[in-house]
């Protein structure tokens, strides 16, 4: 009854659930925070919530290398099997059985065009409820908004949310996402990568604290937590 999660720096993460490895965001080469190189990186599933460089980077060459499967929406995952690429399309509101959960596709605010100017559809963040029930949400990249707090009746186990400002929520929104959402346990993601989206997630993480439930993890680019 437990799973692993794993901020690789910036949005890359890692989870670990049902013996299954579940790669989200993939973004080592030219990350100037990633803690290892995308030559190393282990995949079983690979999930992209948008089509932005910083999330869809090294997804090639790590499928190529793993044969992983790509989750993602209908316009990725066609642009994805252009280049030989082999995915699963789901799309906003839609969840899926898959082996290492029910994996919805949830709102994002934010954009997904891809790196040649291709359409990206819709983003999306990642609601998983893995094969032991435990409730993971991947906010990925957006902006707050109010439906959080139907995400979060579900009773969430723990919630990623990006903290970084400027092109995603910053403190403020991210410690309004905590209340709306109200997580056992939160990590903060997207932030330090650039000076644009320079944070500090230890007084963030103070202000949750005093003001919410939520128990906050502040991690290091490579390190894993185990909930
Ligand atoms: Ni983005
Ligand atoms: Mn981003």
């Amino acid at each position: 009854m437990s799973f692993k999660f794993t901020w690789y720096g910036h949005a890359t993460l890692g989870l670990e659930t049902g013996g299954y490895k579940v790669l989200i965001d993939p973004y080592f080469t030219d990350n100037p925070v990633a803690s290892m190189s995308a030559d190393q990186a282990e995949a079983d599933f690979i999930l992209i919530s948008h089509g932005h460089r910083d999330h869809i980077g090294d997804v090639v060459s790590i499928t190529e290398r793993t044969g992983a499967l790509v989750i993602s929406n209908y316009e990725i995952a066609t642009w994805l099997n252009s280049q030989g690429v082999v995915t699963h399309a789901q799309h906003l509101g839609g969840g899926y059985q898959h082996p290492f959960g029910y994996l919805k596709l949830t709102l994002a605010l934010h954009g997904s065009g891809l790196p040649d100017g291709s359409y990206g559809g819709n983003p999306a963040g990642f609601l998983l409820t893995t094969g032991d029930g435990e409730k993971i949400y991947l906010a990925c990249d957006t902006g707050l908004f109010g439906d959080m707090g139907l995400i979060g009746e579900q009773g969430i186990d723990l919630a990623v949310l990006p903290i970084g400002d400027n092109f995603t929520m910053g403190p403020d929104d991210a410690l309004r996402a905590v209340q709306l959402i109200k997580p056992k346990h939160v990590v903060p993601v997207h932030y330090n990568t650039w000076e644009l989206i320079q944070q500090d997630a230890d007084a963030w993480a103070d202000r949750v604290s005093s003001e919410t439930d939520a128990e906050v993890h502040v991690l290091q680019p490579g390190e894993s937590l185990i909930i």
